[in-house]
């Protein structure tokens, strides 16, 4: 089996390890964006980023409409963060987390333990061949991990055949506009693929492209927001995360992302948006 080696999980599990406080306040049980009601009240600490991206996981997994007693999958689930968050939530839940990262894995174990009546197992395995029964899930989460995925197709019929019926699927992706569709394509170059931190990434996936994937495997669209006005505080927390807790700084190129990543996201070009899809 593949095991896919994140640059930024690299970073990541070297500075947890490291004990890096300030990394494990932020990045070490989500690892997505923040989301900040009033973005104008985010304060830059690692404190207020952790507290940012547990309010992004309530978001989603409000979307996806989890209750007491349900089957739950995580697929791409980092460090646990989604399930750890639901566990602290919902009672009778049974989770599974799963990862193409055994070291993340690794960790979740570590940090995630069920509370009474709930159940968490974490495994390794690949979103795009999910190693489940058909019709074996509630619910299922995705959480900013989709634009990783070999093939965003063969993901969406894995999570139609694993959900049971009346199942939800909820994900977070960044959403061109068609608009920027073209420069998108110029970024496949490997030369700049080579320059990121973030591996190999797609964010291909527009609006309609979302209709197509619902329609050919199955689902219906049930709901989607598009809530990159809530997120841009993000790009700043880790400039400033970067520039305090590593004294190294974020470096040109990373910062010239991060700038990017923001002007995008607030010119409607690039949209972090929260989509849900059900099971009829
Ligand atoms: C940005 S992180 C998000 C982690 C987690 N969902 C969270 O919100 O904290 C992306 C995750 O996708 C996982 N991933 C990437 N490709 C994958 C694949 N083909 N199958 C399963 N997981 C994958 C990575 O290992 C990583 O954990």
């Amino acid at each position: 089996m593949s095991d896919l080696r994140l640059p930024y999980f690299d970073f990541l599990l070297a500075q947890i390890g490291k004990g890096n406080e300030a990394v494990a306040k932020s990045f070490g049980r989500h690892v997505h964006w923040g989301y900040w009601e009033n973005p104008a009240a985010a304060t830059y600490t690692d404190e207020d980023y952790g507290t940012a991206a547990e309010n992004l996981t309530l978001q989603l997994t409000g979307m996806c409409g989890i209750e007491d007693g349900q089957k739950v999958a995580d697929v791409g689930c980092g460090f646990g963060g989604t399930i750890a968050s639901l566990n602290e939530r919902f009672d009778r839940l049974d989770m599974t987390g799963l990862n193409i990262d055994e070291r993340q894995l690794e960790r979740a174990r570590e940090i995630v333990k069920p509370r009474a009546q709930n159940a968490i197992e974490f495994v390794q395995g690949d979103a795009c061949k999910l190693p489940f029964a058909d019709a074996s899930f509630d619910r299922m989460l995705a959480v900013e991990c989709i634009f990783h995925f070999p093939s965003r197709d063969d993901f969406f019929r894995e999570a139609f055949r694993v959900l049971k019926p009346g199942g939800v699927l909820a994900l977070s992706d960044f959403v061109p506009s068609p608009f920027f569709l073209p420069a998108l394509w110029i970024g496949r170059a490997p030369f700049l693929k080579k320059l990121n931190d973030f591996g190999d990434c797609n964010f291909e996936a527009t609006r309609a492209e979302y209709d197509r994937l619902a329609k050919e495997s199955g689902f219906e669209v049930a709901q989607v927001r598009n809530i990159s006005l809530n997120t841009l505080p993000t790009y700043g927390y880790i400039e400033a995360m970067l520039e305090r807790g590593t004294g190294k700084g974020a470096g040109l190129i990373f910062k010239t992302i991060l700038n990017m990543g923001r002007g995008l996201g607030r010119s409607g070009l690039l949209n972090y948006t929260l989509l849900s899809f059900r099971k009829a």
